[in-house]
């Protein structure tokens, strides 16, 4: 059995992390000046100074500190509902069964603000250049839902989408957009001749400081505009929507999601260490792409010619003739080990049978249970009941599914060392002997 080869492998006494936090000194600075000076609370001096610093940073006139990625997912959509649709009853969602076109290959936390808006995800399938949303399926599904007003979309991995191609659709169908920047801050992409930071291409954009992203508050996030009265607008919402009056007034639903000062001051010291992150996260890839260029294998692509990723996280890609089978329930996968072959699962076993941690690809949202009914479309047309039981049309297959299939996410701790590194290039060679 592969698994066996495997065993030689000394495990690391220290654990090797998917993505961890990497502090640098001036966090704690920042914390304890919170301290000492009494604002323990959601205000001043650290929140402005990172809300200013990453508008600065990515290039939009302002930024809304609040206390998660998700949270500023939740408020862009809402923002954009009501945008589209009008204000809605406090105990409705400003999306009111109205379809909104989605990234299938993310975190549940990038299309979830749909459905807590009331409104219902169509999921679009993914190319193979970037692994980010296709802009033909993105087409085709304006052409079956031209009532579609919304789209979110998100840079996997930190890989910038086709943004050009994907603006384009959006503006033929006049439709907003929500950018999920949550995992590429700090990535960048070519848009009409001029280099442009993620987060800045969509009407709302959203970024994560979760503990395993490029950089981090321990958690936190950020939403992002160029329009001072969608800045006001999320800003009043994320403080329980207090209106101008010497008592607390409400005309509208409010939510607790404003960012602490002791969190802004964690973020506040990470920042002057994005580059150095990034950087440290593009050697990683290159390392693996050179370490693992004999074995039938690809990295995650990306356009060299129109995008720099922030390489958040290395993965890879099986070629279909190098994959051993494998076999994945709702909870449980199963593979038999096959010699010059292997898997995600395999190779998932054998990183984890050394204490490093690697991770599935985000399974797609149209083959989550919870979604299961939900419309998805592909560059062909409907991805639903495409198969025939009487007529053979091969294995129809998304390419969502396929990456999921036959892809991975490798170890990419910035901290890791090469010798570590090379240990695990080494495991993931022998899953193929
Ligand atoms: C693509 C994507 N969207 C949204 C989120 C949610 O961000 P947060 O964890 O800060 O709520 C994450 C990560 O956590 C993510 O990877």
């Amino acid at each position: 059995m592969a698994f066996n080869k495997k065993e030689s492998f000394k495990p690391f006494d220290k654990k090797i992390w998917l993505s961890s936090p990497t502090m640098h000194g001036d966090e704690q600075r920042w914390v304890d000046d919170a301290i000492q000076t009494n604002w323990v609370s959601t205000i001043v001096i650290n929140i402005n100074e990172v809300e200013k610093q990453i508008a600065e940073y990515i290039g939009v006139k302002y930024a809304v500190a609040l206390s998660s990625g998700t949270a500023s997912l939740h408020l862009a959509t809402k923002l954009a509902g009501e945008k589209l649709y009008g204000q809605a009853r406090p105990n409705e969602g400003t999306l009111r069964s109205r379809k909104v076109l989605c990234s299938d290959v993310t975190f549940d936390a990038s299309i979830n603000p749909v459905a807590y808006e009331d409104g219902e995800a169509v999921f679009i399938d993914t190319e193979r250049d970037t692994w980010n949303m296709d802009p033909v399926a993105l087409e085709k599904a304006f052409e079956i839902y031209p009532e579609a007003k919304l789209v979110i979309l998100t840079h996997l991995y930190g890989t910038p989408g086709k943004i050009e191609e994907l603006r384009a659709v959006c503006e033929k169908y006049g439709a907003l957009i929500v950018e999920d920047a949550a995992e590429s801050l700090g990535a960048r992409y070519l848009y009409k001749g001029e280099w442009k930071e993620t987060g800045a291409f969509g009407d709302y954009n959203c970024i994560s400081f979760n503990g395993n992203k490029i950089i981090t508050g321990s958690s936190g996030g950020m939403f992002l505009t160029d329009c001072k009265d969608d800045a006001d607008k999320v800003r009043k919402w994320s403080t329980q929507s207090r209106e101008d009056a010497p008592w607390y007034q409400h005309e509208e639903i409010g939510y607790n999601y404003r960012m602490s000062n002791i969190i802004a001051g964690i973020v506040r010291g990470q920042l002057p260490y994005i580059q150095e992150h990034i950087d440290q996260k593009r050697a990683i890839y290159e390392r693996y792409k050179e370490g693992l260029k004999k074995l039938p294998i690809n990295m995650n692509p990306y356009n060299t010619k129109k995008s720099v990723p922030n390489f958040w996280l290395s993965c890879m890609i099986i070629n279909e003739d190098a994959l051993c089978q494998q076999i994945r329930d709702d909870q449980k996968a199963l593979y038999i080990p096959e010699k010059g072959k292997s898997c995600p699962t395999e190779i998932l076993e054998a990183i984890s049978s050394i204490n490093a941690e690697g991770r599935p690809i985000w399974k797609p949202m149209h083959a989550q249970p919870i979604y299961r009914t939900h419309a998805f479309v592909t560059a062909t047309g409907n991805g639903r009941g495409q198969s025939n039981a009487y007529i053979d049309k091969g294995t129809v297959q998304d390419v969502g599914m396929d990456i999921f299939r036959r892809g991975l996410c490798l170890p990419s701790d910035n901290k890791m060392t090469s010798e570590q590194q090379d240990r695990i290039i080494e495991v993931i060679r022998a899953c193929f002997e």
